[in-house]
């Protein structure tokens, strides 16, 4: 089984949307194996996006995910890495499928509600970022 890092985003938290989209993520077979909710300083909003430092976004990113707190996750599942991706829809709500979580909650291309991570190495990193092998209850 596959390993994935989904943050549920300030925008999303702010609207009590932790369970409905917990719900999407269960319904599509990915096992919530850690969970806990923590606000974000800026420094490590930044440190974790710091990969997209260049982009002309990147300030507005960091400000927005440690405007205010997050739900930082750990999914299991068979491909769990692309499974999640497909779940989460398309960066720009506008243009995800219909039922994805950014098509049914996000707000905008910049807060557009989870993250996920992109690949085998970031999944790595990103669970390595947040949690403790301890905190993995697979
Ligand atoms: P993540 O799972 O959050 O990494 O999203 P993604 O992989 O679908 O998108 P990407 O890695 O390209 O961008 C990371 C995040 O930056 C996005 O999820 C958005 O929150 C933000 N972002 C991307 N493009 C824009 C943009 O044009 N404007 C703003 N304000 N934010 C953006
Ligand atoms: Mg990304």
């Amino acid at each position: 089984l596959e390993r994935t890092l989904s943050i549920i985003k300030p925008d999303a938290t702010r609207r009590n949307l932790t369970g409905k989209i917990n719900a999407k993520f269960e319904d599509a077979g990915l096992r919530i194996i850690a969970q806990k909710r923590i606000h974000l300083s800026p420094a490590q909003a930044g440190k974790f996006y710091e990969v997209h430092k260049d982009r002309p976004f990147y300030g507005e990113l960091v400000e927005f995910m440690a405007s205010e707190p997050v739900v930082v996750q750990v999914l299991e599942g068979e491909n769990a890495i692309q499974k999640n991706r497909d779940v989460m829809g398309a960066t720009n709500p506008a243009n995800a499928d219909a039922g994805t979580i950014r098509k049914d909650f996000a707000l905008s291309v910049g807060e557009n509600s989870v993250h996920g991570s992109d690949a085998p190495e970031t999944a790595a990193e990103e669970i390595a970022f947040f949690f403790s092998g301890l905190e993995l209850v697979g």
